[in-house]
């Protein structure tokens, strides 16, 4: 890590006190500019999924570049609204909608993205010659970790492509406009021949005879990102260039161009992100060092929840020694580990631990388990850190659920 970035997260943390959540906001415009590059398509679209990370001022940053938003929840699409997305530049993909929620997104004018042979119905039932985008199964499993795999007749998801038909026969009857096909095969992609397959497998489906209104295809999210130091970058410029090509051959054959939309979350915002917390103990349990912070598992939840691997260094001793040790949190748990046996500089009470990635799925599927409150959140930008996101107080927490509570 270069000195600069150190010194301006040891700042934040004394500033802004631990733990502490902190994004660069040019890193982040960066890597949506990047991705501009590498697929060079005339309409491309990328919809930014901001079930990462929702954070107003990130969402911000985003918008001034140009970004749409996949949005999953009501409260999604009034956040993107909020933070300056035209009604437009949002496509809604829900899974076991409603009929309520149904009727409140469709009233905001937000594109629906449907994802099961039966809504489809309710949908053109209740509101006959709409427009609407339709979700299918690529049939195609890949991830980061089978609870994020998306694709394959075991997850929940989509429509199975051998159902198009049914999907054109229920379009036809209530005059709805099917205006884009979608699909999302999974999240941290292993493997660049699985985004072909699932594009391949939506591609052969999308035939003018049976969907002759598409303005666009959605391929989804998924963008594998580099985690460990010693790991090879994924080759992103031949799989854009092939994405290009495989786009462009299937448009000729559908008779007209359409746009091509992707749905990253991890790929703009993982590595745009930076968690920081303080070591209070160090324990040496005979042949095992334990290390415990001032956060825990529901501040950031992704190694244990999914066993994933997140960087760790030690900001306040880098130069130091290498040891082993188990990197846990506060909370009333055994499972409540960072990292476990890992190898990192000398780590002494008092000093900053640096979570690496911490941009995409940390703060966003944080809760408050053991009446901790989440971490404030401050932002990068250019060289200015600037307040984002308070941490409530113990106190502020708990009037915060009295509030909540129905009180006799
Ligand atoms: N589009 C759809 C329809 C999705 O379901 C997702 C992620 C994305 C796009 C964005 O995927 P990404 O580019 O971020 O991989 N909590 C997990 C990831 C769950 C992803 C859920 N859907 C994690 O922390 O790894």
């Amino acid at each position: 890590m270069n000195e600069s970035t150190r010194t301006t997260l040891i700042d934040a943390a004394a500033e802004h006190g631990t733990p502490l959540y902190l994004y660069d906001l040019n890193r982040v415009a960066d890597n949506y500019r990047r991705l501009f590059q590498l697929i060079q398509w005339p309409s491309l679209g990328i919809f930014y999924a901001m079930k990462a990370n929702y954070n107003f001022h990130l969402l911000q940053a985003l918008n001034r570049e140009g970004a749409g938003i996949d949005a999953v929840s009501p409260a999604e699409i009034q956040m993107a609204l909020k933070a300056g997305f035209p009604v437009e530049s949002i496509i809604y993909t829900a899974n076991n909608m409603t009929e309520s929620e149904m009727r409140e997104v469709h009233e905001t004018g937000v594109l629906m993205n449907i994802d099961t042979l039966s809504t489809l119905e309710k949908y053109g039932r209740l509101f006959p010659g709409s427009n609407v985008c339709v979700r299918f199964n690529p049939d195609v499993k890949d991830g980061e970790n089978e609870k994020i795999m998306t694709g394959g007749n075991l997850t929940k998801f989509g429509i199975l492509l051998d159902d198009a038909d049914k999907v054109g026969e229920i379009a036809s009857r209530y005059g709805l406009k099917v205006r884009g096909l979608h699909e999302h095969t999974g999240s941290g992609l292993q493997m660049s021949e699985s985004v072909f397959k699932s594009m391949e497998n939506i591609m052969a489906v999308a035939t003018p005879e049976r969907f002759p209104d598409l303005e666009f295809l959605d391929f989804g999210g998924g963008f594998k990102v580099t985690v460990r130091p010693d790991e090879e970058p994924f080759d992103y410029e031949s799989m854009g260039v092939r994405i290009t090509e495989m786009f462009s051959r299937f448009c000729k054959g559908y008779g007209r161009d359409l746009a091509l939309y992707f749905e990253p979350g991890k790929y703009l915002v993982s590595d745009a992100g930076y968690f920081v917390m303080e070591v209070n103990t160090v324990k040496n349990n005979r042949d095992r060092v334990i290390c415990g912070t001032d956060s825990g598992f529901p501040q950031l939840i992704r190694p244990t929840l999914y066993n994933a691997y997140h960087h760790v260094e030690n900001l306040t001793n880098p130069e130091g020694e290498t040891m082993v040790c188990d990197i846990c949190g506060n909370i009333c748990e055994t499972g409540d580990l960072f990292a476990e046996q890992r190898e990192v500089s000398r780590i002494r009470e008092g000093d900053l631990l640096l979570v690496r990635n911490a941009g995409a799925y940390c703060y966003s599927m944080g809760g408050i388990y053991n009446m901790r409150p989440m971490p404030a959140e401050v932002v990068l930008q250019d060289e200015s850190v600037l307040p984002s996101r308070k941490r409530m107080s113990a106190g502020g927490l708990v009037e915060q659920i009295l509030l909540e509570t129905e009180r006799v």
